[in-house]
């Protein structure tokens, strides 16, 4: 939420720093800005309402100069989307800027204090609060008046800044935003928001952790806490290639992504599976969560948020049928301000594509602070989530770009499989074990079948992509499913959609029922199969419109459903998997079909910071 990028040098730092909020832009689009300084040691400040083209036609091949710089792209919270809004924002002499990804909480506070000390105020964000508290503070380095700053923020921050009073510098902190170092080659660093806006220049990154501030001159970056004493961080190495990050000529990231899940899920799969043994290996659970000791916990809490916990449901079914132990899942901005009873018997497994969702990583630490071992499951390495978890498992799906979710869902899916038989393999012979293996190897061949059907999926959008509202039901494992649908169709074209459990339906949604409701049921041949059935004759006994996903060889919904797309047939606990895909391949067909910006859907943003 909001992407901070910033650089010092040698080479021209405007056209990298918007090369760099490109790769970011995911994070909020709402208005973005640059600040660079000049050989002179002027500041330089462009910004702009609306999406980083708007920046750009602005500054018209007209650049502003410097090799030292920071941008940002922002995603609102303090102040409409406006371009006196956006940031960077600088001091009242304008030998400050900053830019911001967090909230400052005692903004109004800090503003009436400054007010009372002279400062004037040309925009509504707590970003500019900071930027006019920094000048307060300074006495002799940008670095000693920022972390004067900070000790009087109450909130959360990853911060940018640079000045004419101490040009040769980039300064950044952080607490509860993330933000990583570039190490680049030649004397030249980066600070960033994700690696994604860095790979280009450098796979060597420097994580911040929470109450750091790092100094970036072209001789060197340093490391301190906030009282200025110097830590030593270790460099971590990016993993993946830009090539997995550009879209690769596909017309959307979110189609990109939907049809690399079947690798993104072998991906997750690779070296996993133990077919012989019937089980599957978690390197990163072996010392925190050995199966062996998985009887010392009493319950075992999910906690996500969107689509991860949707994920979670699923997950939560999976690890009930076979490890055997009660499982909630909490949504994670309820669990974290709630008294929840849990102790050192207790497990809080933490759900997150990104790893860095606020509400998610406070329900960890919550869990954490109340004794609970904190396991996470997450996609994006190096993350807080998952360097503030106990142990965990990466979903190695590669970088999710698409604001909609989609394959981080089905990597989730079939990590929280793995996880299942991992603790599960106790309960369950060695011939069920190897099954679920067998199982899931099928999977990336059964996912492309899917994919390779789009245009079938791409005809029914075309009927439906003018109906206001829309119905998504499913039972048992496939009842998330119907959530995550009905999610997916919202995100991305703006209509309404809600997901239920089928036999909820009587309960309420029937009464919205008629012959312009289309309704899209998930009936695979499965164990609540028959109940299904008789879901869809409720709703055909009302004139609603069935859009029916079921699995191959199931010929019995025609002549009752109004459309059918089969899905192949997997074990129960992994046919979500499946029946998800025609789902976001419909919500994808019909935001194109309605002009939607499927990438870049309004109001939301991927990467949500802020509580
Ligand atoms: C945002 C994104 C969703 C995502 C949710 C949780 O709302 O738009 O796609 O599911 O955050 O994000 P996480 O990174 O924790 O999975």
């Amino acid at each position: 939420m909001c992407g901070i990028v910033g650089y010092i040098g040698k080479i021209e730092a405007a056209p990298l720093l918007i090369e760099g909020l490109r790769r970011l832009e995911y994070r909020g689009y709402d208005s973005a800005g640059l600040t660079t300084i000049a050989a002179d040691g002027s500041l330089h400040t462009r910004k702009r309402a609306g999406k980083l083209n708007a920046l750009v036609e602005s500054i018209d091949g007209n650049m502003p100069l410097g090799t030292v710089g920071i941008a940002h792209t922002r995603w609102a919270t303090h102040g409409a989307p406006t371009t006196p809004n956006a940031h960077p924002h600088h001091d009242g002499r304008d030998e400050i800027a900053v830019v911001h990804n967090g909230i400052i909480e005692n903004a109004g506070a800090l503003r009436l204090k400054l007010r009372e000390l002279g400062h004037v105020f040309r925009s509504e964000t707590d970003t500019e609060v900071l930027a006019h508290l920094i000048d307060e503070m300074y006495a002799d380095s940008l670095e000693q008046a920022v972390a004067a700053a900070l000790a009087q923020v109450e909130g959360t921050y990853g911060i940018a800044v640079v000045s004419s009073r101490d040009p040769e510098k980039v300064v950044a902190a952080r607490l509860g935003s993330p933000l990583l170092l570039g190490i680049g080659d030649d004397g030249q660093y980066f600070v960033a928001s994700d690696a994604a806006a860095v790979v280009a220049y450098t796979r060597n990154v420097v994580y911040l952790d929470d109450g750091e501030v790092a100094v970036l001159t072209r001789d060197g970056y340093q490391t301190l806490d906030l009282k200025g004493q110097p830590l030593i961080k270790e460099v971590s190495e990016v993993s993946w290639d830009l090539d997995k990050i550009e879209r690769g000529g596909h017309a959307h990231y979110m189609l990109k992504e939907i049809i690399e899940q079947p690798h993104s899920v072998e991906d997750t799969m690779r070296g996993r599976l133990l077919e012989e043994e019937g089980t599957a290996r978690l390197g990163g659970l072996r010392n925190c969560l050995p199966p062996e000791e998985v009887d010392r916990f009493n319950h075992i809490i999910f906690t996500a948020c969107g689509t991860s916990w949707h994920a979670a449901l699923i997950g939560e079914y999976m690890l009930e049928e076979f490890v055997r132990i009660p499982v909630e899942t909490e949504y994670a901005s309820e669990f974290r301000y709630r008294n929840p009873v849990l102790d050192d018997r207790s497990l809080v497994i933490a759900i997150s594509q990104s790893g860095e969702t606020a509400d998610t990583l406070a329900a960890l630490r919550e869990g954490k602070r109340h004794g609970a071992r904190g396991v996470s499951i997450v996609n994006v390495v190096g993350s807080t989530i998952a360097r503030e978890s106990d142990c965990g498992v990466y979903l190695h799906a590669g970088p999710e770009i698409g604001v909609a979710s989609t394959k981080a869902f089905t990597s989730q899916v079939v990590a929280l499989a793995l996880l299942g038989l991992y603790l599960g393999r106790g309960n369950m012979s060695v011939l069920q074990g190897r099954e679920i293996v067998e199982a899931l190897r099928k999977l990336p061949m059964q996912i492309k079948e899917i994919i390779d059907r789009s245009d079938e999926i791409r005809e029914l959008a075309e009927l439906y992509h003018e109906h206001p509202n829309f119905l998504y039901l499913g039972r048992g494992y496939n009842f998330p499913v119907a959530l995550e649908g009905a999610l997916k169709l919202k995100e991305i074209s703006y209509i309404h959609a809600e997901g239920y459990p089928a036999a909820e339906m009587k309960h309420g949604p029937i009464a919205l029922i008629d012959e312009n409701m289309p309704v899209v049921v998930i009936a695979p041949r499965d164990s609540v199969y028959t109940k299904v059935l008789s879901n869809i004759e409720e709703v055909k006994a009302r004139g609603g419109r069935v859009i029916a996903i079921t699995t191959e060889g199931n010929g019995e919904l025609s002549g009752l459903a109004d459309h059918i797309i089969k899905v192949p047939r997997t074990r129960e606990m992994l046919q979500p998997v499946l029946t998800v895909v025609p789902l976001q391949l419909l919500a994808y067909h019909i935001a194109v079909l309605r002009g939607c910006n499927v990438d870049q859907p309004r109001n939301l943003a991927k990467s949500v910071t802020v509580e």
